[in-house]
Parts: C-alpha cells; sequence; structure tokens
C-alpha cells in the first residue's frame, strides 16, 4: 500500500507571544504543496523501519517510528514500512510532520478497528505541533501551538518556486532567537498583500540575521516582476516566491540559478489538491 506525505509552506505565520509550556502562540496559514514523500505499508511478520536518506535516524527518534508505536499504544505495529523522502528536512516544509501524519492514517485504514478523526488528531498533537495540519492536508489556518486546525478554501491557481540552501534551520533556535531579534535594514519583512492573501512571516527576522543568504534570496524574488510575493516557509531555511504562471515560476528559476548559483535545492510545485495524487496510486496495495 503506497501513500503520498505532501510538504507544506506557511503562507503566513505570527506568533503572537511565549507560553508558560515553552511553545509559543501562533496564527499561521498553511498550504499542502505537490511535493511528496512517499510512505509504503506491507503487512509483515515483525515491525521495521527503512528509508531512502541514510542520513534520516531509522531509530525510535524518527517521527514516523514515534507515531507507529503511539498508534500501537506502545506496541510496533506489524508492517514493513518505506519512506522515499524528496522533501527536504530542516527546511520549514513540514516533511516529518506530514510523514507521521500519513502513517496515523495509513495504520488508521490498515486496523480492523479503526479510530476517529478526533482520536487521530489528539494523537498528532502529542508527535508535533504541525502533525494535525497534516491529517486534514487542506489549507488552513492553524493556532494554538499549530494543533488548532480550521480548513479553508482558497484559490489553486498558481505556482510556487522553492529555493532552500544546503544548511537546514533547527526549528527550536528559530523560536527562541525571535525576542533578541532586530530587522534588517534593506530587507523587506512586511506583510505583503497579494492575489492570493496576506504574506507575513515572523521567523524571518531572527532567520535571516544569522542566515544573511536567505534574507538576499528573499530580497530577490521579491524584487523580481514574475514574483507575487515571496516569504520564507516556517522556520526555513526554504524561500519560496509565488507566481500566476508555471512559465514565471520557470523564468524566476532561471534567474534565480544565475543569481545565487547551482548548490541549491530548488523545485518548482503547486498548491496540493486533496484528489489527485494520493487516489491515483490507491490500486497498488
Ligand atoms: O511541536 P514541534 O516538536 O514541531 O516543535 C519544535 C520546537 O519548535 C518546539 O520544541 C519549540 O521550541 C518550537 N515551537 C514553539 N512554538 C510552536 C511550535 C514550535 O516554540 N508553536
Amino acid at each position: 500500500m503506497k501513500r503520498f506525505a505532501p510538504a507544506k509552506i506557511n503562507l503566513s505565520l505570527e506568533i503572537l507571544g511565549k507560553r508558560p509550556d515553552g511553545f509559543h502562540d501562533l496564527r499561521s496559514l498553511f498550504l499542502p504543496i505537490s511535493l511528496v514523500d512517499e510512505l509504503t505499508f506491507e503487512r509483515a511478520a515483525a515491525f521495521s523501519f527503512t528509508c531512502s536518506d541514510p542520513s534520516i535516524p531509522a531509530d525510535d527518534s524518527n517521527l514516523v517510528v514515534r507515531a507507529a508505536r503511539l498508534f500501537g499504544n506502545g506496541t510496533l505495529p506489524l508492517v514493513t514500512l518505506h519512506l522515499q523522502k524528496n522533501i527536504p528536512h530542516s527546511a520549514g516544509l513540514g516533511g516529518g510532520s506530514s510523514d507521521a501524519a500519513t502513517t496515523l492514517l495509513t495504520l488508521n485504514e490498515l486496523t480492523e478497528t479503526p479510530l476517529s478523526f478526533a482520536e487521530l488528531e489528539k494523537m498528532a498533537a502529542q508527535l508535533g505541533s504541525d502533525v494535525p495540519f497534516f491529517l486534514h492536508r487542506s489549507p488552513a489556518w492553524c493556532e494554538g501551538r499549530g494543533e488548532l486546525v480550521r480548513p479553508i478554501e482558497i484559490a489553486q491557481d498558481f505556482h510556487i518556486l522553492l529555493f532552500k540552501p544546503p544548511f537546514g534551520v533547527p526549528t527550536p533556535w528559530a523560536y527562541q532567537n525571535l525576542a533578541a531579534s532586530r530587522p534588517l535594514p534593506g530587507i523587506p519583512m512586511e506583510s505583503q498583500s497579494t492575489s492570493i492573501g496576506m504574506l507575513v512571516n515572523d521567523l524571518e527576522r531572527p532567520v535571516f540575521e544569522k542566515y544573511l543568504i536567505l534574507a538576499l534570496v528573499k530580497k530577490f524574488l521579491f524584487e523580481q516582476s514574475e514574483t507575487l510575493g515571496a516569504l520564507m516557509s516556517g522556520s526555513g531555511s526554504t524561500v519560496f516566491a509565488l507566481t500566476q504562471e508555471k512559465i514565471a515560476a520557470e523564468t524566476l528559476h532561471a534567474k534565480l540559478l544565475v543569481e545565487f548559483g547551482e548548490n541549491n535545492w530548488t523545485a518548482i510545485v503547486t498548491p496540493w489538491k486533496p484528489d489527485f495524487l494520493p487516489r491515483r496510486l490507491e490500486g497498488t496495495k
């Protein structure tokens, strides 16, 4: 059984304040995108987990294994699980969280006594702030520490150019450095009004202060005529630009390569359409 786990970008991320539990209250517009990891599940005599990316731990620290154990109430389910990683990690694209949510959803399909969606949501929130969003896989406003998900409909007819440098940004570091961070002169970080919505990310300030290349990429994308809006996703290190047409994203991509070289990960994607990707492969059980 093969399932897709879509990545996300944050079209907005406003941090409202620090909470007593150490997390931050936020208000964020999450958008699932057509960049996907692939998870293959087979029934087996014992649990095993393998991953196409050897730099990702395959032990109990992996969110997929933690999701499987949580679903089994402490016991690992009798499946082999292979993860084909396409979404870069530590990128602000939610790959690990999406893999965990997909694991919960698929194990729930395989079990004879499925849990309710509300029960899955509770488990998802235990695994990470972004995991409940990936159970819904719809554009959504997320609040609380991210786990309160309100799906909405937004226009889907645009393209997204993603840029990720060779390094990642650890999420806790970005949040910890928010309070002491300062704006960078000449770098646009105020909210942008676009046809797709208001774009703003409060975590740009601490992340751009340390990783100047990301600030320069955003400024460059922001200034190009093809761009509807440009922003960092989540806590980085991915920066994205929105364009209306695919050809505009391709032109922008070519300009980006000239300006910043080829030693970076890039992709052109669209908003993720809930129906077309996962269902197409449902016959491959
Ligand atoms: O929930 P998750 O494990 O993805 O969060 C990773 C880290 O990001 C947390 O340990 C915390 O440092 C930070 N975070 C936060 N406020 C949030 C979400 C994450 O401070 N709403």
